[in-house]
């Protein structure tokens, strides 16, 4: 299979999975599980789950076992979305092409369909891997650790904070776009390696290719806000200079966060180099990252 074939199974299986492990939408109450399942399956990237079942087929686990982590993780990141988009934070009106969870609902359903996608990620690791405590563990460790007050929520809150200020540094930065969004992707690679089965050292390793990955991840995004189109994007563009928020552009201007980002994809795709096995598609997802223009 050549890479966008590789890719489209992964993508198809967790489009699969998505309408496997929610809640039915006829269950009630009915408004609650409509609105989680209309937020994700809104046609995402798929990214974090990909390079979790990706990175579990590298260490020889079977296709479909990687899967509720998978899940897991796409579970907290469309609920980081839902939450990230209400007016009382980003105040957006359009999320993966089509209207934000909270316009096509309203606030509370939004606010309560992102609460109970958080919870929904823990209960599938915890009944999915149920017979392997100790890989059930190990999942949810990391998952909680990645999601918590010191990784995508403090991420978030430092996001807040930083918006109309003139005197954040780079470092600042940095520490905002790896809590916000280098720790959920950081996870995704070490969680499909714990069910893989990857020694300590492989996590390790794991977990500083998604730190490469996820802050060129991060400054691409600021970098499409500002030069790319909403229709291609399938999210408002032009929103982080109407907010002033502190982004690799407002702090680095666009040529020299481009350089950056080129940097740090080099850094993951030498550190993937030195993985065991064929990690041919974990590197050409890598440079896709990079080069994605929506
Ligand atoms: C958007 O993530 C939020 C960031 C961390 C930049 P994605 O660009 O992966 O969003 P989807 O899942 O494809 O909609
Ligand atoms: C949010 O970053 C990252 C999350 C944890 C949701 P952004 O606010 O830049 O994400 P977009 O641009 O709305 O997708
Ligand atoms: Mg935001
Ligand atoms: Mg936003
Ligand atoms: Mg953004």
């Amino acid at each position: 299979m050549n890479f966008n074939q590789q890719l489209a199974d992964y993508v198809g299986q967790v489009e699969a999975g998505i309408d496997r492990f929610l809640p039915p939408a006829d269950e009630r109450p009915t408004r609650l599980h409509t609105a989680m399942r209309y937020a994700m399956q809104g046609g995402g990237k798929r990214l974090r789950p990909v390079m979790a079942l990706a990175t579990a087929e590298l260490f020889g686990a079977p296709a479909d076992d990687a899967l509720p982590a998978a899940m897991a993780l796409e579970c907290i990141h469309t609920y980081s979305l839902v939450h990230d988009d209400l007016p009382c934070m980003d105040d957006d009106d359009l999320r993966r092409g089509r209207a934000t969870t909270h316009k096509a609902f309203d606030e509370a359903t939004a606010l309560l369909a992102g609460d109970a996608l958080l919870t929904h990620a823990f209960v599938l690791l915890t009944v999915n891997y149920a017979n392997r405590p100790a890989m059930a563990h190990a999942l949810c460790r990391e998952l909680a650790a990645a999601a918590g007050s010191r990784r995508l929520i403090g991420g978030q809150m430092e996001d807040l904070l930083a918006e109309k200020r003139t005197d954040v540094t780079a470092g600042d930065l940095d520490l905002i776009h790896l809590n916000k969004t280098a720790a959920m992707i950081e996870a995704s690679l070490v969680m499909g390696g714990i069910v893989g089965g990857a020694e300590t050292s492989t996590l390790d390793a794991l977990r500083r290719i998604g730190r490469h990955l996820g802050l060129t991840f991060q400054i691409v995004d600021d970098i499409l806000d500002a030069t790319a189109d909403t229709a291609t994007l399938g999210k408002t563009a032009g929103k982080d200079a109407e907010a002033d928020k502190t982004t690799y552009v407002k702090l680095h201007g666009i040529d020299t966060a481009r350089r950056l980002a080129d940097e740090q994809t080099a850094k993951a795709v030498r550190a993937l180099a030195a993985l065991p096995g064929d990690t041919a598609f974990l590197t050409a997802l890598a440079r896709k990252l990079t080069e994605r223009k929506s």
